[in-house]
């Protein structure tokens, strides 16, 4: 349906939450959601459509890096008419205080890629999140009593990367740095759709800190969980 995606148009639900890596869209699909279908393997990125509480949700692997999110958060907005997502995902943290494991609420992304001059011939510092899905998001937490802390993560182009100032990305007020949330919010934006970012501290770039392989799926729940609770309830 589209050169990256071969589902149907009415195999992609409303509500989409999109982790980086294959094999988790797999677990979450798996474990929480009924009567799950595949409805896309295109380039090992898979997507699968079920019901979560009664609401049809789809969970869709964006892969790693800005190029990637726009690439798929483009076509799932543009051309399934997707109407929120959330990316769920890890982050390296800036400050001690953020342990591994911490979940961090994007309220905005700042990046100095060029995706958003090649996207839309703009040049755009730092793109909010969709500010009635990060409400839902903290209220649900609330209720579930689930800690999170709400901020602003830097988007960067390189993993492997020589820029160890930190305190240039501190001073614009990022917390914490990951690959695809810009993305994702430029074109939420672009389209004038819902989207945010839920992210778990996987390292800590101050500390070295790092999350124990042993602990890293219940934590990983915690974060899953509250996304799928809080985007079924855009379903009025
Ligand atoms: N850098 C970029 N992306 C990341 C990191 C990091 O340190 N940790 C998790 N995702």
């Amino acid at each position: 349906m589209t050169p990256h995606i071969e589902a149907e148009i009415g195999d992609i639900a409303k509500y989409v939450l999109i982790p980086g890596d294959p094999n988790r869209a797999t677990y979450i699909a798996n474990k929480y959601l009924e009567e799950a279908r595949l409805v896309n393997k295109v380039r090992g990125e898979l997507a699968y459509t079920g019901k979560y509480k009664g609401v049809e949700v789809t969970v869709f692997s964006s892969g790693m890096g800005i190029g990637s999110m726009g690439i798929y958060s483009h076509e799932l907005f543009d051309v399934y008419d997707v109407n929120a997502i959330i990316r769920i995902g890890t982050a390296g943290a800036y400050k001690e205080e953020l342990k591994p494991y911490t979940i961090i609420i994007a309220d905005s992304s700042y990046s100095d890629t060029n995706f958003d001059l090649e996207s839309g011939s703009e040049d755009i510092e730092i793109i909010n999140s969709s500010f009635e899905l990060n409400n839902i998001i903290n209220m649900t937490a609330n209720i579930r009593r689930i800690d999170v802390i709400t901020g602003r993560v830097y988007t960067t182009d390189a993993f492997y990367t020589d820029r160890r100032n930190y305190d240039y990305f501190i001073n614009k007020g990022c917390i914490a740095t990951e690959m695809e949330t810009y993305a994702l919010l430029y074109n939420a934006k672009k389209f004038h759709k819902m989207a945010s970012s839920i992210l778990t501290i996987s390292d800590n770039l101050i500390t070295h800190e790092e999350m124990s392989s042993e602990e890293r799926e219940r934590r990983l729940d915690d974060m899953i969980v509250l996304a799928l609770d809080s985007i079924i309830k855009l379903e009025k």
